[in-house]
């Protein structure tokens, strides 16, 4: 067992067994010897396995220090001195890890230190639990309760200068940190008979004395209250005002301070100590005997200063009050009858009133403060129980009160025998270790004895309670001693048995506890059972103005009929108390046993009878035999295997097998001795305590490596997380990125789908629209047209016989009119057939340009109608004209003087000469004469004129000696190449003759030069001969100067006007070297118009 330095020096140099289960000889003496050893060497605290055996010091002790507690946090229990703290620890970590709702039970006789081991568990736990505001809060409120509710619940005793005076259960929460969030108080009968009286040397309770001496002379005058303690009739009848332990005054400052961390308003502390205050003042209400005219007894209040303080205080008028302590209103045959109280029923109504006020003020406080402390997450939490209850007691006088504090240590003594001594041994039996069984008194003999249903103490207490008839305390002792006179642990002066017992007087019976024996008288054992108030006081309260009353008295509520009789104090207390025991055995039990060292409240008093006596009736020496006989731990296979497979190897991580084999595998692999365990049917047990912390420590250390294992395990996990996280997120990102994109594409095929659609649509829409717009116009075109035409139509019809029409009509009648007068004028007037008769009938002005073409065309016509009398001859001739026209006109001065005179052709009548008859004989081919007349022949060498006959047939052109008719030359007209004249009036003609290559022929002399009369007529008929037989023109040149060959030499011809000699011809020729000059003579110009 680790011992440790330094701070834990008062703990260092164990003395005697810390464990009393190692005790050798294990007898009640040695047990007594080593606590007694212990406690002279301040070692206050002993374990009976995990059982914390506390032994009073009655002093102040180094064992409560931050640095201790620091020691005993996360260590096993055996690892340092027993303490408080250690089996605290261990309930902790085992409700914080392993999730099992804990409970410490505090047992022992009053004084013995329940309530300080209490306070002890509370300050370990607020310091190692976490911090932080809100748990720093809650712990603070947690804490500050205990000085509240001590002062409200506590008061001095005989046998304990601070005694419980109401049995509390607090269950602390915690979260799943284990931080604490919040808690619950249960407060269990409150002890109020002690606000009207107390024993001799015991005291009311603390905070009547804490408020007059701690309270500012102010708050004490506004509660019409002094400082003086014999003052208050309360506090004095005991006679003992200062209690050497206790510093009032302090006490109630560390009271307000409680209150105010709690949350308590200052209104609410103001409403308490005014409740406080007019308990005081109704205590001081004193009765005088006041004998009624109908022989009755009544009672008048004495002291009427302290009604109307008490009045003012509650909040009432003091006549009501008054009232309400000298009268009761009883039922009599149906009516309400209000009758006087005697100065006994005056004093009971009024402490009665003073209780109640009292003890429903302290419950109200109770609830007051768990609604500060509870718990509003709903988070699930774990619970941690602190069971500090009132101790057994035995006064000289026991009443109703301790009884039923006494049955309450009973029934916690029951369960203390139940776990720790019948149900192990039990479960040895059940899992078939080997086991002799350890005797043990079992008090569920004694519990049965009180509170068994029909026949039990409690339940006769209230048949008698609720009994109609004149039911008394004697009464209910006879009831009672009948009904267990043979119990063994019940005792009577009426029973034949205790007939001798001077110990036992009348009015008593006696109840062998396992605690000892409890002489309780029956006084008051009917009212305090009934706890019933006056039904007048409870309306008369529940009148008071004092804003708690009507919530601490709803009972006087006018309105509230229920006469159903509330449920008797005895069986409220069997209810709660089983309630308290389910929950306790809801929960893993851990004990806290505390022995009182003496009775003198002394330190360095080790009373050994009284310790003796204590060890006995706490069945302290058995547990050490059960503990010691047995194992000091036991766990199912399983949750041994789960908590420490780690330890060997088949068994980590996973154990395949029966969980059973897998616990013996890893036993022996951790090499523990045989003799050290057994194997139960179901469980493990294991002897020694330090073969599990070994096993423990083991774990821990090789939870190292698991951590180094897990760590890397976790960081593999964390990173693979991480990265299947990336993965996912990416996953997801590109989803969504393409699922956008997607839906960004389709939005955009869609749109343009749309778009598309839409211009399809329309084209077609368009396109129907078009058709309909075209059908309609259609329809509306044929209707106009229909409408046109049936107009036409109905004017048509009707037009005529229109007067507006008839202008028009008139005014075109009178032009067709004018016209068909003018064409009928123009045709009276028409000049003659003649094409050259330039005449042409005047016309009007409006019809010129008719007139004009009218004329046009009646030339045009003219001149067809008389070109179409022409014979063939004449239009050949015709054909001559023309082609004289086109060859001369505008060309040859002189052409228009040739123009109407006729082409005569044979001017020289040569059919009719005999000469030519008989020449032409010879040349047959030249019988058809185109042209015959005398021309001067111009000798080409000398330009003398010869004159010659010039016979031009169809074939030939001739040139005939004139007188004898020979011929000179006889040129085939197609020898003719070309013909010149000039553009002068001169008669000259040059005819071109085509040369040979042979030079044969008449043209070997080169071309030809005459003058001839008609030379415009022969130029024209030669042209047409040529072209009838060669079928094309010849050329014609009309030009000033003109070129003729002569032989080989060119010759020019030039032209000249200014022949003053009459020459036969009219001209005179100069024959030069290479010209020819012609001199002519120009006659008067002539006009060369006409066709
Ligand atoms: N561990 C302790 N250290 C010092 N003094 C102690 C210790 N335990 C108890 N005492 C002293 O003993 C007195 C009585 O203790 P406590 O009030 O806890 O008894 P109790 O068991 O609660 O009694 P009751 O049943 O009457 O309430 C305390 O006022 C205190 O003076
Ligand atoms: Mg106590």
């Amino acid at each position: 067992m680790a011992l440790h330095q330094g701070s834990l020096a008062i703990l260092e140099n164990n003395v005697g067994v810390s464990d009393a289960v190692l005790l050798d000889p294990v007898s009640e003496d040695a047990f007594i010897e080593n606590l007694k050893l212990r406690y002279q060497h301040n070692q206050i605290y002993t374990y009976i396995g995990t059982v914390v055996v506390s032994v009073n010091p009655y002093k102040t002790t180094p064992l409560y220090t931050p640095s201790i507690i620091e020691e005993y946090r996360s260590r096993n229990i055996y690892e340092l001195p027993p303490h408080i703290y250690a089996i605290t620890d261990e309930a902790y970590r085992s409700m914080r890890d392993r999730h099992l709702d804990q409970c410490i039970i505090i047992s022992g006789e009053s004084g013995a230190g329940k309530t300080e081991a209490s306070k002890v568990i509370m300050q370990y736990v607020a310091e190692v639990s976490g911090k932080g505001e809100n748990i720093d809060t809650v712990k603070e409120q947690l804490l500050q309760s205990n000085p509240v509710l001590e002062a409200f619940g506590n008061a001095k005793t005989n046998k304990n200068d601070n005694s419980s005076r109401f049995g509390k259960y607090m269950d602390i929460e915690f979260d799943f940190k284990g931080d604490p969030i919040g808690g619950v108080i249960t407060n269990y009968l409150l002890e109020k008979s002690r606000v009207a009286v107390q024993m001799a040397g015991e005291r009311n309770f603390h905070i009547f004395y804490q408020l007059l001496q701690g309270a500012k002379l102010s708050t004490l005058e506004s509660l019409k209250l002094t400082r003086e303690i014999n003052d208050y009739n309360i506090l004095k009848s005991s006679g003992s005002g200062d209690v050497a332990t206790m510093n009032d005054q302090e006490n109630f400052d560390t009271v307000m301070h409680g209150m105010e961390v709690i949350g308590f308003t200052s209104d609410e502390v103001t409403s308490l100590f005014q409740l406080i205050g007019s308990i005081l003042k109704l205590g001081n209400i004193e009765f005088s005997h006041r004998s009624n005219d109908d022989g009755t007894d009544g009672c008048d209040l004495s002291n009427t200063s302290a009604l109307d303080d008490a009045a003012a205080l509650l909040g009432c008028s003091s006549a009501n009050l008054s009232l309400a302590l000298t009268q009761r209103s009883v039922e009599v045959r149906g009516e309400k009858v209000k009758r006087d109280l005697s100065v006994n029923d005056g004093m009971y109504a009024r402490d009665a009133l003073c209780k109640a006020l009292y003890s429903r003020m302290f419950s109200w406080l109770v609830a007051r403060i768990n609604d500060s402390i509870k718990v509003t997450s709903g988070s699930r939490t774990e619970v941690m129980g602190v069971l500090d209850i009132y101790g057994f007691e035995v006064f000289e006088q026991n009443s109703f009160e301790q009884f039923i504090i006494n049955y309450c240590n009973e029934k916690l003594q029951q369960i203390f025998i139940e776990l720790t001594l019948k149900e192990e041994q039990e479960e040895y039996i059940k899992e078939g270790i080997e086991w002799i069984h350890i005797e043990y008194f079992n008090n569920s003999v004694i519990c049965d004895l009180i509170e068994k249903s029909n026949v039990g103490i409690l339940a006769l207490l209230d048949e008698e309670c609720l009994r109609p008839g004149n039911a008394t305390d004697l009464t209910f002792l006879e009831k009672l001693n009948q009904a267990c006179q043979n119990h063994p642990h019940y005792e009577s002066k009426a029973l034949k048995k205790c007939q001798n017992d001077k110990t036992l007087s009348h009015g008593t019976f006696r109840l062998k506890h396992y605690a000892g024996n409890v002489t309780y008288k029956v006084d008051g054992f009917l009212d305090k059972n009934n706890d019933l108030l006056f039904r007048h006081l409870s309306q008369a309260m529940y009148q008071c103005k004092h804003c708690l009353m009507k919530g601490l008295f709803p009972e006087g509520n006018p309105s509230e009929k229920s006469l159903k009789r509330p449920a008797t104090a005895g069986s409220q207390f069997k209810i709660s108390v089983t309630e308290l025991m389910k929950n306790l055995l809801s929960k893993n039990p851990n004990y806290i046993r505390c022995v009182k060292p003496n009775n003198l409240k002394a330190a360095d008093n080790f009373d050994e009878n009284l310790v003796r006596f204590q060890v006995r009736y706490l069945g302290l020496m058995e547990n050490v035999r059960v503990k010691r006989a047995g194992y000091a731990f036991r766990q199912v296979y399983f949750q041994f295997l789960y908590r420490y497979k780690m330890l060997a190897g088949p068994t980590w991580p996973r154990w395949g097998g029966k969980p059973q084999e897998g616990v013996k595998i890893l036993l022996e692999v951790q090499g523990v001795p045989q003799d050290e365990y057994a194997f139960g049917k179901t469980k493990l047990f294991i002897r020694n305590p330090k073969t599990l912390f070994d096993m423990e420590e083991k774990r821990r250390q090789h939870m190292h490596v698991l951590a180094t294992k897990i760590q890397s395990v976790y960081k593999g996990w964390k990173q693979k997380t991480l990265y299947l996280l990336m993965r996912r997120s990416q996953i997801i990102i590109s989803a969504r990125f393409r699922g956008y994109w997607g839906q960004k594409v389709y939005k955009k095929t869609k749109s343009a789908t749309l778009v598309l659609q839409c211009f399809a649509r329309g084209w077609k829409a368009r396109a129907l629209l078009r058709k309909l717009k075209r059908e309609k116009l259609e329809i509306e075109s044929a209707n106009v047209i229909r409408k046109h035409y049936l107009g036409w139509r109905v004017r048509k019809e009707y037009q005529p016989r229109f007067r507006r029409i008839a202008g028009p009509k008139i005014s075109r009648f009178f032009v067709i009119a004018l016209r068909k007068k003018f064409l009928l004028d123009l045709k009276a007037k028409l000049p003659s057939l003649s094409p050259i008769d330039p005449e042409w009938p005047a016309c009007p002005r409006r019809f010129q340009a008719a007139s004009d073409q009218l004329k046009v065309m009646y030339h045009a016509w003219r001149c067809r109608k008389y070109r179409r009398k022409f014979s063939e001859a004449e239009k050949y001739k015709m054909k001559e004209k023309l082609m004289a026209s086109e060859l001369f006109k505008d060309k040859k001065e002189g052409y228009a003087k040739t123009v109407p005179m006729p082409f005569k052709g044979d001017y020289q009548n040569l059919l009719a000469n005999p000469k030519w008859k008989k020449l032409q004989s010879q040349m047959p081919q030249d019988s058809h004469i185109v042209f015959a007349d005398v021309v001067q022949k111009i000798h080409r060498a000398n330009g003398k004129a010869v004159e010659q006959l010039l016979v031009m047939s169809s074939q030939n052109l001739v040139l005939v000696e004139h007188h004898s008719m020979m011929v000179k030359y006889r040129i085939p007209i197609t020898d003719i190449s070309a013909m010149s004249v000039s553009p002068h009036p001169d008669k000259i003609i040059v005819f071109h003759v085509q040369k040979h290559e042979n030079g044969d022929g008449s043209c070997k002399k080169g071309d030809f030069v005459f003058v001839c009369e008609h030379t415009i007529e022969l130029v024209s008929k030669a042209c047409l001969v040529i072209k009838n037989i060669k079928d094309t023109l010849p050329e014609i040149h009309i030009a000033p100067l003109l070129k003729a060959q002569f032989g080989k030499s060119e010759v020019q011809l030039s032209f000249k006007n200014g022949l003053t000699e009459n020459l036969p011809g009219g001209v005179k020729v100069v024959r030069k070297k290479h010209t020819m000059d012609i001199l002519y003579n120009s006659p008067t110009q002539q006009s060369s118009s006409g066709s």
